[in-house]
């Protein structure tokens, strides 16, 4: 594919003002290599929220059971029966929101089958997703007490596809009533006697497809009809998420937002994955590129669906949620029947794609509400990966490193930067800010060339810096149970200067900044 990539092209995003305009002619023409970005730290776009560094648990392959949930009496180290290595690193690495139970494994939960003595609860075909056998035995108790082990926020997607308006009133009913309601009382008997107060409460999940392959607008009646027996209990407030388009499918979003034709759910869940022909381990240069490249997409989905809404009235209240995101490679046979479902390598690629999306989040803050990378352990692009449900193995992918390198931005507020190259496998900068501290993270998805950063600060200047990165040369690097620890985050060298700083980035590499600033 070409790489050929202008050096002169100026960023065109919103979140980006003319380069050529701030610094003199001359100073652009760039040697070779060298990247010159400008950090506006006066140009405020939003609070980067924590909830874009969001996750999902789906009944999918070995994510959720032998991936999160072991058993209580499992041969492998657990917490109560979670996998207590999983925990430890999601709780160092922080889980704002965790979603769950699907997926599209949520339009055929019926959430009565989880709840309950477990060698009572009936065992269900997971249609989906392999056709085993699910005991049930990981329902909402189980979910609630990995959130609370974990830190994590809970947000449950409710069934429309196959369940009813009832189904879903109930299950907020029992989770979230204090006390004195028959559900509320079932729920203490099932040993929880405070109420769970669950506020993300998805209504469906992927409706144009496998949530009941439905029209937008048969959707949104159906969307309206639920809504209507969604009450708060207890005073947690429920905010309903509507499911969304396919990528930047404005024909979902405009069906469903006119038959809505009023009113305005809390957010719309859009769906954007990144795929790909290649087996993880075996890219070719070509397919990396086109890969990675979808992420300009992504970017214009996310303001073009905002804008949109936007034009809606009460739409801008709605939150533009991205609750599934992450490359989706070719996943053989043999790994599945060996690890589970979509069990899927991380390399350094994926962890280049990570990089890239979350610096997308950044740059739109100010048009985004959530963001769920798909999935957290063992499927897709997971944060950690088991050597099978019954391993006991469970080691950090590249995709939990750039997580890691991301995590300084939280609650922080992005600021506008200014690139010299647009395009789709350009360099990607966001920047972020608080009190005296600056964070700014470069991502080099390009596997050819390697970069010099020459960023200059505007509005400030800075103290001291440093710098953590993450890279390998090879694309197809990943950690593995041999060699868990091949590619992790390292100290790099950078030159600060008042308010210019200096770094070498090299080829396929995630980089975080950190400064302390005047
Ligand atoms: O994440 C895997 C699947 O991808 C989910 O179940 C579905 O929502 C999406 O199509």
């Amino acid at each position: 594919m070409g790489l050929q990539l202008s050096r002169r092209q100026f960023v065109g995003s919103t979140a980006a003002l003319s380069l050529s305009a701030l610094i003199p002619r001359g100073m652009l023409a760039a040697s070779s290599g060298t990247q010159r970005v400008i950090v506006r730290t006066d140009a405020e776009i939003g609070v980067v929220r924590p909830e874009f560094h969001s996750h999902f648990a789906e009944h999918l392959g070995s994510c959720v059971y032998g991936g999160l949930w072991v058993g209580k009496k499992s041969p492998i180290p657990n917490l109560e029966g979670y996998r207590k290595q999983a925990i430890e690193y999601l709780r160092e690495l922080g889980v704002p929101v965790l979603r769950w139970p699907g997926g599209c494994y949520a339009d055929d939960y019926h959430w009565r089958d989880g709840i309950g003595p477990v060698e009572q609860r009936p065992k269900r075909v997971n249609i989906h997703w392999g056709g085993y056998v699910e005991d049930g035995s990981f329902g909402t108790h189980e979910f609630m007490g990995l959130c609370r082990l974990l830190g994590a926020e809970p947000y449950f997607a409710g069934n429309v596809g196959s369940g009813s308006p009832r189904e879903l009133r109930d299950w907020i009913e029992y989770c979230n009533m204090p006390s004195g309601s028959t559900l509320a009382e079932e729920r203490i008997k099932n040993g929880a006697p405070e109420p769970f107060r669950v506020r993300y409460w998805g209504v469906g999940n992927e409706n144009w497809g496998c949530g009941g392959w439905m029209r937008p607008e048969v959707y949104a009646n159906l969307y309206r009809q639920f809504s209507v027996y969604v009450r708060q209990y207890g005073g947690t407030q429920p905010y309903l998420v509507a499911s969304g388009p396919n990528g930047n499918d404005r024909k979902w979003t405009r069906g469903f937002m006119d038959t809505l034709d009023g009113g305005a759910p809390g957010g719309l869940s859009m769906h954007y994955y990144e795929g790909g022909p290649d087996r993880a381990t075996e890219y070719s240069a070509d397919h990396l590129g086109q890969q990675l490249s979808i992420f300009k997409r992504v970017e214009e989905a996310i303001t073009e669906q905002r804008t949109l809404l936007d034009g809606y009235r009460d739409g801008h209240k709605i939150g533009l949620i991205l609750d599934e995101w992450g490359v989706w490679d070719k996943i053989p046979e043999e790994d599945e029947k060996r690890y589970g479902k979509l069990w899927m390598q991380s390399t350094m690629r994926s962890a280049v794609a990570a990089g890239l999306g979350l610096n997308i989040f950044n740059r739109q803050a100010d048009k985004l509400f959530m963001c769920n990378i798909a999935q957290i352990v063992n499927v897709l692009q997971s944060l950690l990966l088991t050597d099978g449900p019954e391993g006991k193995s469970c080691i950090r992918t590249t995709t939990y490193h750039a997580f890691a390198l991301f995590k300084p931005h939280r609650s922080k507020t992005a600021v506008r930067i200014e690139t010299q190259d647009s395009s789709p496998l350009g360099i990607s900068v966001s920047a972020s800010r608080a009190e005296k501290e600056l964070v700014i993270t470069f991502v080099n998805p390009r596997h050819d060339a390697d970069f010099e950063i020459d960023c200059t600060i505007q509005g400030s200047s800075a103290r001291e810096g440093k710098a953590q990165i993450l890279h390998d040369p090879d694309w197809n690097a990943c950690n593995t149970f041999e060699n868990p620890n091949r590619i992790i985050p390292q100290t790099h060298p950078l030159t600060v200067e008042g308010s210019r700083l200096r770094m070498d980035l090299p080829r396929l590499s995630v980089a975080t900044v950190t400064l302390n600033t005047a």
